[in-house]
């Protein structure tokens, strides 16, 4: 078999309703549903080549060889693509991340999306988006998200089969932006993996659970009317929720850093203000602001007003994985 080579890109997502907690953690299906925005302005492109001659994968991170952790993963993830193909062949990857990864802005969304759509192209496999969407949810939950474009629903199924993204809106649906004020680019010191399988332990989680289908309606309802206040109040609410588990898990888990807090007080100020802006924020201090096109000028301007670090990265509705 010669060596046969595909790249694919991806853009990472921020999360409107957030996954956290998996009903079954080795196959990561998720305990609840959730609703994303796929991220233009950010991109990871993943060049995956099955190579006869190689008898272990490897795998560079921006030029670097990875730890072997993040190799083991990849390594997982590409052994579920080998299998569905019937290769055997090993692996070389290289990806190549434009933003910091690690912090808690789904660098691993858009690092699972784009290796799961060129390892099936180098493969020879040909899947559709649903299924593309349900394998790339076995290396990364969120990653399922990112297969699509725009404002995109992973459901919660029973099952692997069941587990899958599917699109909400369109990107022009809805031209939102997003100001990610950096607070803290340095790799968190607990993954969400980790966290997926502590979330149980909070008393709050299985209310923050059973609570999700009426939080996930009042999103899709404010996305396809593209009512910025109802998101705003459902979007706060439910980045707070699961803040609220991860600080009451065992052990504890505080992503939020008195620079977060600043932010999401300003973000407050400026809505309280009549200023379409509204916060979320994943699993790191990073603060994700919303905000509609037109009141952009105004939160930047009172974001300036916060002595921030690590600057602004802009963001906007962007399209699914792409082979380039
Ligand atoms: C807080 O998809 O990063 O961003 O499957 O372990 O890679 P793994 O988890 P990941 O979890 C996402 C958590 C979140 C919320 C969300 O994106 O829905």
């Amino acid at each position: 078999m010669p060596v046969r080579e595909a790249v694919a890109a991806a853009h990472p997502n921020i999360a409107l309703i957030k996954y956290w907690g998996d009903r079954d953690h080795a196959l990561r299906v998720p305990s609840n549903g959730s609703i994303s925005l796929t991220l233009s302005g950010l991109k990871t492109q993943t060049r995956v080549g099955f190579d006869p001659d190689l008898d272990q994968d490897q795998l560079t991170i921006n030029q670097v060889p990875a730890e072997p952790a993040a190799l083991q993963r990849v390594g997982r993830h590409l052994d579920l693509i080998r299998e569905r193909a019937g290769i055997r062949a090993g692996a070389f990857v290289q990806s190549v991340t434009d933003f910091p990864m690690g912090a808690g802005l789904a660098s691993s969304a858009a690092a699972f999306a784009s290796l799961t759509l060129a390892g099936c192209a180098a493969a020879g496999l040909e899947l559709g988006r649903q299924e593309l969407s349900a394998l790339a949810r076995r290396g990364s939950g969120s990653a399922a998200r990112s297969i699509y474009g725009g404002f995109v629903e992973l459901v919660a199924g029973a099952g692997d089969d069941d587990s899958f993204a599917r699109p909400l809106a369109e990107p022009e649906r809805w031209s939102i932006v997003d100001l990610i004020v950096l607070t803290d680019v340095r790799p968190k010191s607990t993954g969400s993996t980790a966290g997926h399988s502590s979330a149980q332990t909070s008393p709050l989680q299985a209310a923050r659970v059973s609570d999700t289908p009426r939080r996930l309606q009042a999103c899709r309802e404010a996305v396809l009317a593209t009512d910025f206040e109802r998101l705003a109040e459902v979007v706060e609410q439910d980045s707070n929720m699961m803040h609220a588990v991860m600080m009451t898990s065992s052990p504890p888990l505080h992503y939020w850093q008195p620079s977060s807090l600043a932010v999401m007080a300003q973000v407050r100020s400026l809505r309280a203000q009549g200023v379409a802006v509204c916060y979320t924020v994943d699993a790191g201090p990073n603060v994700h602001c919303l905000c509609l096109p037109e009141a952009e000028s105004r939160v930047r301007g009172g974001l300036a007003h916060l002595s921030l670090e690590f600057g602004i990265l802009r963001a906007v509705p962007g399209p699914g994985a792409w082979l380039v």
